[in-house]
């Protein structure tokens, strides 16, 4: 069975961190919402709580019962989690007089205590909550204190819970790996056997059951998700799997051909639909931003939909959805949200089933599972790239004119990163090019043409980003190639904006 740690969310922005350290301990885990306790399931093996954007004396803060859970398994609270536990046994948290956000150093620590065992005094950790416990109540006991907070880290005497008012997840808590290695693999007794290849193996064994001989069908997009599910059903299914890559003629240069002999040579059965005039035609004279993904995320569904009627008995649609897609998170009113799906209004419309190998991954661990798999670096590492493609980084309508210009100048960009090695270094990076003309000398002669920006940024999940501080030498090599290659261009500007306020598509 596969042994997990469930993680009780109670809204913190770090409660997938958590998750991700878990699972670098090689240790499955689940973030379920803090009131959604599996009772019944016989696999978990321990219990972490999170802290939460509320302090514990709100009236809204979220509060669930703790009693079964301490009395069965180990606990470890962490910040509102600590503090959530200790006000509820008759603890004192209070506003902090100094609010300690940021990095603190341990300046006492109990080396006997099972959590604390190898952590150093000095060690620095990472507060960020404007409370404190002021009291503990009895029976529970400090095992580590920083200077301005006393009750850094206690435990609950005659069981195994413990609370953490700083946060052993973030990069900044030195300790905070060895902390939470402490609990997992020592307390909780894991036996740290979770990991890519293990998870290929029980993925491929359920599948083989669930799927029998039925036939799926998969939409592949090129980006990474969509072709390591797609290479586990394979590996599951084989020849049952057909995928159908839609070609809506806004991709990169080349991206099509060179997409579809990778998936050709993994062993893919793969049907390759050149639609690009279909979208070019429905996409003529449009220049909303929105619009332009309605026709275009509408036309991919009649496309596909038409193409998987042409396969016969197929029964299930398989989707590269990933574990942050499945989340439900909590917003601050208490609501849950619905799991999204990544190519939506596909599965009603076809009355198929889903099958979704990589629900349960993080990006970072479907990359390994896609490198053990045998997939080639480069489509590993792929940047991201929109589902609407270069129709949202053409401003104004869209011509198939404007898009061979903006794919060559694309692709200088992306070639020029690759050589200087500074691809990885980057989340994601393209061109855009703008609805301006300007005034340009070529030779003798006066030139009035198009410009292009250029935007890289770095990243960690999209939803924030910063520009890529990329070389001035690199920057004046890519402007000169395209200028001097691309025709129909003579102005290259690179995009200092980060996000927020901006954002990293321009449409
Ligand atoms: P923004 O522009 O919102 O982009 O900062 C965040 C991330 O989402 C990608 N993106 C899209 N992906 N369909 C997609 O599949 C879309 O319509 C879309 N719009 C933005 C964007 O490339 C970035 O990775």
């Amino acid at each position: 069975m596969q042994e997990k740690i469930i993680i009780l969310d109670f809204g913190s922005q770090t409660t997938q961190l958590i998750g991700r350290r878990v699972r670098e301990l090689n240790t499955y885990c689940e973030i379920v919402p803090y009131n959604k306790f599996p009772a019944d399931d016989p696999s978990v093996i321990g219990v972490i709580l999170s802290g939460s954007p509320f302090s514990v004396y709100d009236d809204k803060a979220f509060r669930t019962e703790l009693a079964e859970i301490r009395r069965r398994y180990p606990l470890l609270g962490i910040c509102y989690g600590a503090q959530f536990l200790a006000y509820t046994n008759g603890g004192t948290v209070e506003p902090a007089d100094s609010r300690e956000y940021g990095r603190a150093r341990l300046t006492s620590i109990d080396a006997a205590d099972p959590l604390m065992a190898g952590i150093a005094v000095g060690s620095q950790v990472w507060m960020s909550h404007g409370d404190t416990i002021t009291s503990l109540p009895e029976g529970f006991r400090i095992v580590a204190s920083t200077q301005q907070v006393p009750v850094a880290a206690y435990r609950v005497e005659g069981e195994q819970s413990w609370g953490v008012q700083f946060h052993p997840e973030v990069y900044h808590s030195e300790c905070g790996m060895e902390l939470l290695r402490n609990f997992v693999c020592g307390i909780c007794g894991s036996r740290c056997d979770w990991s890519a290849a293990s998870f290929i193996e029980s993925t491929v064994r359920e599948l083989k059951e669930m799927l029998g001989d039925d036939k799926v069908v998969l939409g592949l997009s090129g980006g990474v998700d969509s072709s390591v599910a797609a290479v586990l059903l394979n590996r599951a299914i084989g020849k049952n799997l057909t995928c159908i890559f839609v070609d809506h003629g806004m991709l990169r240069k080349n991206e099509f051909s060179d997409v579809l002999r990778d998936y050709e040579g993994l062993g893919l059965n793969v049907i390759g639909v050149d639609a690009s005039a279909k979208f070019f035609s429905e996409l003529a004279g449009v220049t909303d931003p929105e619009r332009k993904r309605k026709i275009i995320g509408k036309g991919f569904i009649d496309v596909f939909d038409q193409e998987a009627h042409k396969l016969t008995d197929v029964r299930w649609l398989g989707q590269g959805t990933i574990y942050p897609d499945c989340i439900e998170s909590l917003s601050i009113t208490g609501t849950t949200i619905k799991s999204h799906h990544n190519v939506g209004g596909l599965p009603e419309k076809m009355n198929l089933r889903l099958v979704e190998p990589l629900r349960l991954l993080f990006k970072d661990e479907v990359r390994a599972v896609g490198r053990e798999l045998g997939m080639p670096e480069h489509l590993i590492t792929r940047h991201p790239f929109p589902g609407p493609g270069l129709a949202v980084r053409i401003l104004g309508d869209i011509t198939p004119e404007k898009v061979a210009i903006l794919q060559e100048a694309d692709h200088i960009f992306i070639q020029g990163l690759r050589d200087h090695g500074l691809y990885d270094s980057v989340w994601q990076a393209g061109a855009i090019l703008l609805p301006v003309q300007s005034v340009g000398v070529m030779g003798d002669e006066r030139t009035y043409e198009r410009a292009v920006a250029l935007r890289a940024v770095t990243s960690t999940d999209a939803m924030t980003a910063d520009w890529a501080h990329l070389p001035y030498e690199f920057l004046a090599e890519v402007s000169n190639k395209i200028i001097n290659k691309v025709r129909g261009v003579n102005r290259v500007t690179y995009d200092i904006s980060s996000k927020p306020p901006a954002t990293i598509e321009w449409e």
